[in-house]
């Protein structure tokens, strides 16, 4: 259903970020300055619902002379307050709800709300995805890696609907991890365009790397890092969770406001290290921050990458220095991730059996609580089972 607004960019700020939650299917567009300014473009794309902010009397003048091209047009107005004649007839002209003074956003989305009801508007699919942050203790543990492959498989081949946003804005290289196709924007693009964001400026800003997988990049230019601040990431990730069934998150090792929004909105933080000293020590400072960010123990998960039994330190050892229970592990295979990171290649295409895939294939299926949907990993939890009981290295540990 297509809604247009004719008010100020102080107001349409205000309105589109409310009718974006709305839960029809809405699409969006607005013109700044007066009725009369706006009249040409409505005539051309006339749409469902006109919400005209209405500061004085030639206004009203303005929408009877568009109503009568426009017979079937219904229009909220907001604004000046129309005395009983004017309003008798400006409800002739389809004007359905009169909205006075100042009111707020949410006053305008209700009012279009009651509109679109009435007029049969499609209501949008519900769906909430899950916010899931990747998070490198120390750079290089692999965190980009498995966010993106971890992605791959969620999307199980179109099952599900999944975006991968790179937020490591300065270096990010997520896209290159699973596809060696050029994107038409990145996270800094759409966030100087987030006053006008809605989910479809956001399908249209996202690449389409593998059937039911679209990535928003970080931006080429490290600069642009700077145009990138929390609310964008607060729009952002709004407007993605109507959308997708999950969003998975690179954030890199930088904990700025972007970071930190991205990671309170997070549904599940997977913080990833590697079994030696050095990531074990920056595990833990991570650790103390999410204790000061008043994260529950439960929102963090902890993956050591690059897990190969029989090292000086143990699985035990870091369990006890983070004072945990439970962690994954993801097997160290050179070979294999070199090949799927130089060609840029998911790993399960590079290598569907490999111990890696298999272990992110686990990863996926206990946060989605299903068995790996692809066909030819059919009985992969019993192969899985089998495999590890054999090596000793469980993913789960
Ligand atoms: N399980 C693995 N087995 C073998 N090599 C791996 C594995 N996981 C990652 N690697 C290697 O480690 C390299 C670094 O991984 P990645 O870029 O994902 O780390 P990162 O945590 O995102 O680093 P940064 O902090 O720089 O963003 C990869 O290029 C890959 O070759
Ligand atoms: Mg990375």
């Amino acid at each position: 259903m297509h809604i247009h607004l004719v008010c100020s960019p102080t107001a349409a700020q205000g309105w589109q970020a409310s009718l974006r939650a709305s839960p029809r299917s809405l699409h969006i567009t607005s013109a700044y300055g007066s009725l009369s300014e706006a009249q040409a473009a409505i005539k051309e794309d006339v749409p469902d619902i006109l919400v005209v902010e209405a500061r004085k009397p030639d206004d009203f003048a303005a929408l009877q002379a568009l109503a009568q091209d426009l017979p079937y047009l219904d229009c909220v107005i907001v604004g000046l307050q129309p005395d009983a004649d004017t309003l008798v007839s400006l409800m002739r002209a389809g004007v359905r709800e009169v909205l006075p003074g100042n009111p707020d956003g949410v006053a305008v989305a209700q009012a279009v709300e009651r509109l679109a009801r009435k007029k049969g508007g499609a209501l949008r699919p519900t769906r909430k995805a899950k916010i899931l942050c990747f998070i490198s203790c120390k750079g290089g543990s692999g965190a980009t890696f498995l966010a993106a492959n971890l992605a791959v498989d969620l999307a199980a081949e179109g099952t599900r609907k999944v975006a991968l946003f790179d937020f490591n804005l300065q270096f990010g290289d997520a896209l290159l991890f699973i596809s060696s196709q050029q994107a038409s924007s990145n996270v800094a693009e759409v966030a100087r365009n987030s006053e006008r964001l809605d989910q479809e400026l956001l399908r249209a800003s996202m690449l389409e790397v593998s059937p039911g997988l679209l990535v928003l990049p970080a931006p080429e230019d490290p600069a642009a890092a700077e145009d990138v601040h929390a609310e964008h990431v607060r729009t952002l990730l709004h407007t993605a969770q109507n959308e997708f069934d999950y969003i998975v998150i690179d954030l890199g090792r930088t904990l700025n406001a972007v970071a930190l929004q991205a990671l309170d909105m997070a549904d599940q933080v997977y913080a990833v290290l590697q079994l030696t000293l050095p990531f074990i020590r920056d595990g833990k400072r991570l650790q103390q921050i999410f204790t000061s960010l008043d994260y529950p123990p439960s929102k963090i998960n902890w993956i050591v990458n690059r897990f190969e039994a029989g090292g000086q330190l143990t699985l035990h050892d870091l369990k006890r220095t983070l004072n945990i229970q439970h962690l994954s592990t993801i097997p160290n295979h050179y070979g294999v991730v070199a090949d799927s990171v130089n060609q840029g290649v998911p790993v399960s295409r590079i290598a569907p059996r490999s111990p890696v895939t298999l272990a992110i294939h686990e990863l996926a299926s206990s946060i989605t609580g299903q068995a790996p949907v692809d066909a030819g990993n059919a009985g992969i939890k019993g192969m899985l089972g089998k495999f590890f009981d054999k090596r000793g290295d469980g993913v789960s540990v």
